[in-house]
């Protein structure tokens, strides 16, 4: 046999190993080519039957990570997707179909296709380490576990669960997924020989679900789970805006897990769903995403120079040591991430009084993300509290988060400057101040750069890395790795007030609050917002990151001319700031807003959707003219993952394409005629 990305190996037991090693890529995933490869493999394997065999990954990174989705990307029509459906489902059926015991070992990252591979086998072994994932997340990308996923899944676990994770397309770690079921052993990489051997040679009985959860398998039961499971996915998602969870549940209750028996017509058909815009969007955000992810490449990383290379100058180094200064609001939970993180961080502030509240909160964040109580005394360990700032001299970079003021941002640096290693690299977590009013102060002012971090620091994936105009490229580089290390996205930015997602966004929150002061009920501005499909209402978003920082950004970014949101401003005066002091446009009670309007009447939701997103897509517009970001991609996945814009239109650039440059401006003049210059269209809008 000819084979390009697997090998085939048979051993003094007659136990066949297989591993794929995807030919010219670091991940494994399956294109058709992969996949015919492997049913050459098995027919092979059926005329000469071994007495077991195992399938392994020899990719670092993990056992694969699904379907090749470049190749998914060019199919030309809904016709080819299936048929690429049809050939994963034919091989893994194969897979499953052959008399001999067959395992997977399964390490690293195991998604879509690996899980639907790692489903077909008799049995699944799982690494223990810490980047070992198992799920189904095509949901994500607005499909459906189509090679088999769908079927075998809720059999292997029983339905409530395996919905649970097709439905989030959450991935599971070892623990896990044995106590799901979904593996029937948890051992590191290194025993994977000796656990593959015993499985294959002394095959135990097949996991089976339980009792319990089996039954939510019978028929009278299905179509009460599948009911429950569409009220928990409606919560979240409207079938119009995403239509793959609701598939997932009809392709399990009506066709049996298998999306060869689904009519083309029907809704939940892979036709269906590839001709849906959310699926190209949802698609194109994935790819976006990794598109991120490299710009915080390493370049050229060679593991044997970095023993020797320095990590604030070199780029292809990790940062071993961070320093933060002001353990507020947003640094204490920077130094509480990094530290999540493997980092040795020093935290920095006027007085111990002002660290103990982030060293706590950085203890809740490890319980809830670590669990066990060796991992979570070794982050706090790595969470340093530090008055006198002798961190500084050891640190690979320093981050300062204090007040947001120029002055005495200034005099910190001043003071830090000097005792800083040649090395290290100095950052401002600031929102709103130009680099190049910081630098000034400095010697070398090339080694400052912008970090900026949105809040909650744990929540949000985006960092926007922001290069001032003496900012060195190699600085720059070394911050967009720094971000990549801590498993965070980067967008690099040009240094210009507000960046690009503060920006954008300001328009948009003052509109929303400029119609509160005309008089409309803020549930209805937030419906108004969610029925275009962002994932909460500007006014219970002002509220939540509160109102002073909406203020002091609000005036930051203020046109002349524009008007001034009279309640925001009453609120502020008044102290009564939103979330954090119970009581902003909406009364806070445990976290929540309490809503008091049940419905919106017979307000026209989608004109005021509108004149909530116009401003912002302007904003857009006008970024991409002056080149804050490089490009239009990253305007749309710096809004998408900086801010949640609804992700199903792709962001604003692509919500302008859709809909029709023509239609937008059509939409700014009219509104212009009605409320005033602020929706003036910006001149970059010819270039579109
Ligand atoms: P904060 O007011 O919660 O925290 C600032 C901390 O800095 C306080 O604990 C204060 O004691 C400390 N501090 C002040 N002067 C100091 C000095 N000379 N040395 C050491 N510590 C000092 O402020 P927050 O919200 O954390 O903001 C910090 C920075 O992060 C600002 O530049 C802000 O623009 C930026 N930022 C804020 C976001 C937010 O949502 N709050 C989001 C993104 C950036």
């Amino acid at each position: 046999m000819d084979l390009k990305h697997w090998k085939l190996e048979t051993d003094g037991d007659n136990l066949a190993w297989l591993t794929f090693d995807r030919a010219g890529a670091t991940t494994n995933t399956f294109s058709s080519e992969a996949l015919r490869e492997l049913s050459q493999v098995v027919d092979h394997l059926k005329q000469m039957p071994p007495r077991g065999l195992a399938i392994l990954s020899a990719k670092d990174n993990g056992f694969a990570a699904g379907a090749d989705i470049e190749e998914f990307t060019r199919l030309a029509s809904a016709e080819e997707a299936m048929a690429f459906l049809v050939l994963g489902n034919e091989v893994f059926d194969k897979v499953e179909g052959l008399s001999f015991p067959t395992v997977a070992m399964v390490h690293g990252f195991c998604m879509g296709g690996g899980t639907e591979l790692a489903l077909a086998c008799r049995y699944r072994v799982m690494d223990d380490g810490p980047k070992t994932r198992m799920g189904l997340p095509e949901v994500m990308l607005g499909i459906v576990p189509g090679w088999g996923g769908a079927k075998r899944m809720p059999k292997l676990i029983g339905p409530a669960a395996a919905l649970d994770l097709m439905l989030t397309g959450r991935a599971v770690d070892a623990r896990r997924a044995k106590k799901l079921g979904l593996v029937d052993a948890v051992t590191p990489r290194r025993h994977f020989p000796n656990a593959a051997k015993k499985l294959l040679l002394e095959p135990p009985a097949r996991h089976a679900p339980s009792l319990m959860a089996a039954a939510t398998d019978w028929p009278g039961v299905r179509n009460f789970v599948a009911s429950q499971a569409a009220k928990q996915v409606a919560k979240r998602a409207r079938r119009d805006h995403y239509p793959a969870p609701y598939a997932i549940i009809e392709l399990w209750r009506d066709f049996g897990g298998d999306v060869r028996n689904v009519p083309r017509e029907h809704p939940a058909s892979m036709v269906s769903l590839y001709n849906h815009p959310t699926t190209r969007n949802l698609i194109r955000i994935f790819t976006l995403q990794d598109r991120l992810k490299a710009l915080g490449k390493k370049p050229g990383s060679d593991p044997a120079n970095q023993a020797t290379a320095t990590p604030g100058s070199d780029p292809h180094v990790d940062m071993q040591h961070v320093h933060v200064i002001g353990a507020g609001a947003m640094g204490g939970d920077i130094a509480a991430w990094c530290a999540l993180r493997g980092i040795t961080v020093t935290l920095q502030d006027l007085a111990p009084d002002r660290i103990a509240p982030a060293v706590k909160r950085g203890a809740e964040l490890y319980k809830k993300r670590l669990k066990q109580k060796h991992l979570i005394q070794a982050a706090m360990d790595r969470l340093i509290p530090d008055v006198a700032g002798n961190g500084v001299a050891r640190a690979d970079l320093i981050i300062e988060a204090i007040v947001e003021n120029a002055e005495v941002k200034r005099k910190v640096f001043a003071q830090v400057e000097p005792r800083m290693k040649d090395t290290a690299i100095l950052a401002s977590n600031t929102s709103s101040i130009p680099l190049q009013e910081l630098a000034g102060v400095l010697k070398r002012p090339e080694r400052l750069v912008g970090i900026h971090f949105f809040n909650p620091v744990a929540q949000m994936q985006l960092v926007e890395i922001v290069q001032g105009p003496q900012t060195s490229a190699e600085v720059m580089q070394a911050a967009q790795a720094f971000t990549r290390q801590i498993d965070k996205l980067p967008l690099p930015c040009k240094s210009a007030p507000g960046f690009l997602v503060n920006r954008v966004l300001s328009p948009y929150l003052n509109e929303a609050m400029l119609m509160l002061d005309e008089g409309l009920p803020p549930e209805t501005i937030d419906a108004a917002a969610k029925d275009f499909g962002m994932p909460m209402g500007p006014i219970e978003l002002a509220d939540m990151v509160g109102l002073d920082i909406c203020w002091a950004v609000g005036q930051e970014l203020a046109k002349p001319g524009n008007p001034i949101p009279k309640q925001l401003q009453a609120n502020v005066e008044a102290k009564n700031l939103g979330m954090k002091t119970g009581k902003g446009f909406y009364t806070w009670v445990k976290g929540k807003p309490q809503k008091t309007m049940a419905g919106t009447g017979t307000v026209d939701l989608k004109a005021l959707a509108d004149r909530l997103v116009a401003p912002a897509l302007n904003e857009s517009v006008a970024c991409l003219r002056e080149r804050i970001v490089a490009d239009a991609d990253l305007v749309d996945v710096g809004m998408i993952f900086g801010t949640g814009f609804a992700p199903h239109r792709g962001g604003p650039i692509n919500t302008i394409r859709e809909r029709g440059k023509q239609e937008w401006l059509k939409v700014l003049e009219e509104l212009k005629g009605r409320h005033g210059l602020r929706f003036e269209p910006d001149s970059g809008w010819a270039a579109l």
